[in-house]
């Protein structure tokens, strides 16, 4: 039986709905038409994200709707086994972004299947995936674990415990970790499903977080999404394709290590939100404490959303007044989940929240000082608290042939 890709079988589907008759030409080159600017608005779910390049895709990548994050625990005391398993997750993932299912098509009848098999017949749905090394993979309890100690990056510090943290270590850390980001939760699903089988005898799966409903727009076309506060979220996100943007997140050709340059460094952040308590606040308090107008998403003194923020009139333990980009001269990618996990079981309440996810440069300059003060003096703090926490060295982009982390181990 000869393997029908994803992408082509879809692609000549895609052609014949439309009604357009392309006579010789394989429908998959139309369906798959590269698009990095498609808004999930658009409905790109058709549309598939280049996977080789300078910089890993899902960063500068018009942050898609769904996530499916997922942190691992190495298991095995072989350098060579986390390599091998480097090469295999970027052939995996080379794959699979492209909408073909991983490894050769089953051979036989007695074997599993080497692809799961529930993604056939959907889009690749902007599927990227994004793979990051946790300061434990360099050094665990004092223990040079691979012979990596002397190469971790300076700037992948261990986060800092910040006032009123209440962090579950099961939902934090992790040796390795993958962002799924797409506009199909099963895509997303498949992918963290067989990468995880591919790591087998090398990785454990330590914890996991589904998102769904960006709360970040990354690029200028994009329209701002609302959080579970309902407020705009990403109004003044940086923006991909900016000088500002590549500065702050990118690692730069003068920063060390130079296996790094080209990469970013990701924090993550489960991000409870106290529904219940906002739910009960007045407009004017929930307004007061982000300092924007909930409808408009326009700041205190302003008519519309992008109107620039005066730290003269928004109140001064409001959300955006102490994240001010430019008075801080911090600025982060924020690419954020809504997300929710159900109900907690102890309170009766929504277990719901926001998963935040911000890459940069150096978060010793960026993360850190500005959750420092956000977490002091924060008038949100009131309605949420910090339950989950990750920091992962993002190395960068490969070409064919290469594998992700491939200069770390060189
Ligand atoms: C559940 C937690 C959070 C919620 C609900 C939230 C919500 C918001 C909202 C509604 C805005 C205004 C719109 C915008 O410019 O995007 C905003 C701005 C911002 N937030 Fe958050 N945020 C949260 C956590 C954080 C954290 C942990 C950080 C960083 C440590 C952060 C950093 C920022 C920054 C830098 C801005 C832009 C400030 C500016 O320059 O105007 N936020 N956030």
């Amino acid at each position: 039986v000869t393997p029908i890709s994803r992408r082509r079988f879809l692609g000549v589907a895609g052609v014949a709905a439309g009604g357009i008759a392309v006579g010789g030409v394989t429908g998959g080159a139309v369906a798959t038409a590269v698009n990095h600017d498609d808004t999930a608005n658009r409905g790109a779910s058709s549309s598939v994200v280049p996977f080789y390049g300078a910089h890993q895709a899902g960063i500068a990548t018009a942050a898609q709707d769904r996530l499916l994050f997922a942190s691992f625990d190495v298991t095995t005391e072989r350098r060579s086994d986390v390599e091998d398993l480097l090469r295999a997750w970027t052939d995996a993932a080379a794959r699979l972004t492209q909408g073909d299912p991983v490894g050769a098509p089953m051979a036989s009848r007695i074997a599993p299947p080497t692809d799961t098999g529930e993604a056939a017949g959907l889009y690749p749905a902007r599927l990227t995936l994004t793979f990051g090394l946790g300061p434990s993979l360099f050094v665990a309890d004092g223990v040079d674990r691979f012979g990596l100690a002397h190469r971790r990056p300076a700037p992948l510090l261990d986060l800092p415990a910040f006032p009123h943290d209440e962090l579950d270590q099961a939902r934090s850390g992790g040796d390795l970790c993958v962002q799924a980001c797409g506009d199909d939760p099963q895509v997303l699903f498949h992918a963290i499903r067989n990468l995880t089988r591919i790591g087998r005898g090398t990785v454990v799966l330590r914890w996991a977080q589904e998102g769904f409903g960006r709360t970040s727009s990354t690029t200028t076309d994009q329209s701002t999404p609302r959080n579970l506060m309902g407020f705009k979220d990403g109004t003044n996100n940086l923006r991909a394709g900016t000088r500002l943007f590549d500065d702050n997140v990118w690692a730069a050709a003068i920063d060390d290590p130079a296996w790094m340059r080209g990469g970013s460094y990701m924090v993550t952040r489960r991000i409870r939100i106290r529904i219940e308590t906002w739910d009960r606040s007045s407009l004017d308090d929930q307004e007061k404490t982000i300092g924007r107008r909930r409808t408009t998403g326009a700041a205190f003194g302003q008519a519309s959303e992008f109107d620039p923020v005066d730290p003269k009139k928004v109140p001064e333990d409001s959300h955006i007044a102490l994240s001010n980009q430019d008075a801080n001269r911090i600025h982060i990618l924020r690419r954020g989940y809504n997300f929710t996990d159900g109900i907690d079981p102890r309170m009766g309440q929504l277990d719901a929240g926001l998963f935040f996810i911000a890459y940069q440069r150096d978060p010793g300059l960026q993360f850190i000082p500005l959750q420092r003060k956000l977490a002091a003096h924060d008038a949100l703090n009131e309605y949420i608290v910090h339950v989950g926490s990750g920091i992962f060295a993002v190395p960068p982009g490969v070409t064919k042939g290469g594998w992700i982390g491939q200069h770390l181990f060189a």
